[in-house]
């Protein structure tokens, strides 16, 4: 046994900044984000928390599902970008839906939301689940040197949520980690008078082009082992949900793989990149439209820091 996906929800906080407007409180300009990444704008909280979003999400997600929170038997919940390291974050989000089941946070980075659903489809497996809520949410903009213009332009805040129940459609995943803090997030140094010396700055630091690298290769990978292990070809997906890093990755991703045009789903020119609320935000978009039937197939493919990198397919 394993899941399958009965509802999705997410939110975005209103707050739009666009590339001009970036380009106003730091040297750069809306024609080298638009031609280096492909982003146009991104939502940024203002004052809504990670919490707040997720709590959003989870309740849009649950309606969507038609699952009560006390129906739920685990809350699964990734960040990077919390808006604590302790309590979990997923325990705010338990009391504040009214749910009363266990709740953990599950940290990895970008890729995070496909290493929760791994563990996810471990409940199912071993019966200890009927009813499970996966939140993820990022507030980037907490966590960014905004002195940074590298890093700076590139993400934005959201939050993405999917209920799962029992089923047989969570048909395979591949997980890879490569150790490299080449995308880190320091924690606070903290205070102690007894250190030598000081870590980083708790904001993001990223090395750009070998992160890129990193992105094409794996997702490219990943997307051919999940195919091969299904024995499913690219004609028989409805889509594939890259993470929104970069446009150049997803369209070097295309490129190699030969897949057909539009089979990439893009959003991240209105987004930019919400770290592991990217997916679960892409996921809820297509579902709300309409454009996922059932029985389709739908491959998800994510990368990030860790460095780690992550796919699956599912049927809906
Ligand atoms: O989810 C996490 C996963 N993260 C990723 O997948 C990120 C992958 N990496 C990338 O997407 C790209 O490496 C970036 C978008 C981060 C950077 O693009 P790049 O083409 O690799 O640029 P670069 O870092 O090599 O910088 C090229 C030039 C530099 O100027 P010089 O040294 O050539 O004069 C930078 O200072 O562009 C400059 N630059 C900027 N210029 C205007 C860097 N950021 C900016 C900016 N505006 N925002």
């Amino acid at each position: 046994m394993s899941f399958k996906i009965l509802g999705t929800g997410r939110f975005i906080p209103p707050k739009v900044v666009t590339n001009d407007d970036l380009s106003k409180i730091m040297d750069t300009s809306d024609e080298w984000i638009v031609e280096r990444t492909g982003i146009r704008e991104r939502h940024v909280c203002t004052e809504e928390t990670t919490v707040d979003m997720a709590v959003e999400a989870a309740k849009n997600a649950l309606e969507n599902a038609g699952v009560d929170p006390s129906e739920l038997d685990m809350i699964l919940f990734t960040t990077s970008s919390g808006d604590y390291t302790t309590p979990a974050n997923a325990c705010l989000v338990q009391a504040r839906i009214g749910a009363t089941c266990p709740a953990m946070d599950v940290v990895s980075g970008c890729p995070a939301f496909l290493f929760m659903l791994d563990c996810a489809d471990g409940y199912f497996a071993r019966g200890r689940v009927k009813k499970m809520l996966c939140v993820s949410a990022e507030r980037m903009s907490r966590v960014l040197d905004w002195d940074d213009r590298g890093t700076a332009v590139i993400f934005g805040d959201g939050a993405g949520a999917v209920v799962l129940g029992e089923g047989d459609n969570y048909l395979t995943s591949r997980l890879f980690v490569k150790g490299s803090t080449a995308i880190q997030i320091p924690n606070y140094d903290g205070k102690s008078p007894f250190y030598t010396s000081h870590a980083e700055t708790p904001w993001v630091h990223m090395q750009g082009q070998e992160t890129f690298r990193f992105a094409v290769t794996r997702m490219v990978k990943d997307i051919r082992g999940v195919l091969e292990d299904t024995g499913l070809t690219m004609d028989d997906i409805r889509h594939i949900l890259p993470h929104q890093a970069n446009l150049r990755i997803i369209e070097a991703a295309k490129k190699r793989l030969k897949a057909r045009d539009g089979l990439l789903y893009v959003n991240i020119t209105r987004y930019g990149n919400t770290s592991s609320a990217t997916i679960p935000i892409s996921l809820d978009e297509l579902n709300r439209s309409g454009q996922i039937k059932e029985g389709d197939y739908l491959v998800f493919s994510t990368f990030g820091a860790g460095l780690s990198s992550a796919a699956c397919v599912v049927r809906w």
